[in-house]
């Protein structure tokens, strides 16, 4: 089972790497890998389980964060909401994913972003496409096309960085961390 402790830090260089293209079809531990993405992701949003195992809680995670440096990341979104009585989710697994299309208009998480790699908290913002649509390969190689909205869009751009080395981090100027503020919308 994959713990906290598991997934790279920031300081660690090979999340700066450029993660290269999955091929076809994928191989037993690429599968192994995309489960045990997706378990963590929907665990660490289970309350109970997150404190049994002492995971942080995270929506999105990218292969290279743990330390495969593959084109793919996953995204467990939960569709429920504060008082539904059982969490119900989504999974996206989006292989060599591509943003296709976006908004003009762009937003920003106003609690500010965060990362399975990073643990400190980071304040500033991010701007991000307020929707994006995306083309990618499922696990067995049939392209798709993913629409995405406001969290779910920032989440899928925060993880499509993590692909090419970066991280939301890389976004924020310390010196000026609000800057252009109310030129994106703030959700
Ligand atoms: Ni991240």
């Amino acid at each position: 089972m994959l713990k906290t402790k598991d997934i790279l830090d920031e300081k660690d260089k090979r999340l700066r790497l450029v993660s290269k293209e999955v091929t076809f079809p994928l191989t037993k531990k690429d599968k192994e890998l995309i489960d045990t993405m997706i378990k963590y992701l929907h665990d660490s949003q289970i309350e109970e389980l997150a404190e049994k195992y002492d995971l942080r809680p995270g929506m999105g995670m990218s292969a290279i964060q743990l330390g495969v440096a593959k084109r793919l990341f996953v995204v467990v979104y939960e569709l429920t909401g504060p008082d539904d009585e059982e969490k119900e989710f989504e999974t996206y697994i989006l292989i060599n994913p591509k943003i296709i299309s976006n908004s003009m208009e762009k937003i920003y998480v106003e609690e500010g972003e965060g990362c399975l790699s990073v643990n400190r908290p980071v304040e500033g913002i991010v701007p991000r496409y307020a929707r994006v649509t995306m083309e990618a390969y499922d696990m067995e190689g049939r392209l798709i096309h993913v629409r995405a909205r406001e969290d779910l869009a920032i989440c899928f751009q925060h993880e499509l960085d993590h692909l090419n080395g970066i991280l939301f981090t890389d976004h924020i100027d310390p010196k000026n961390p609000f800057k252009d503020k109310d030129l994106y919308r703030g959700i």
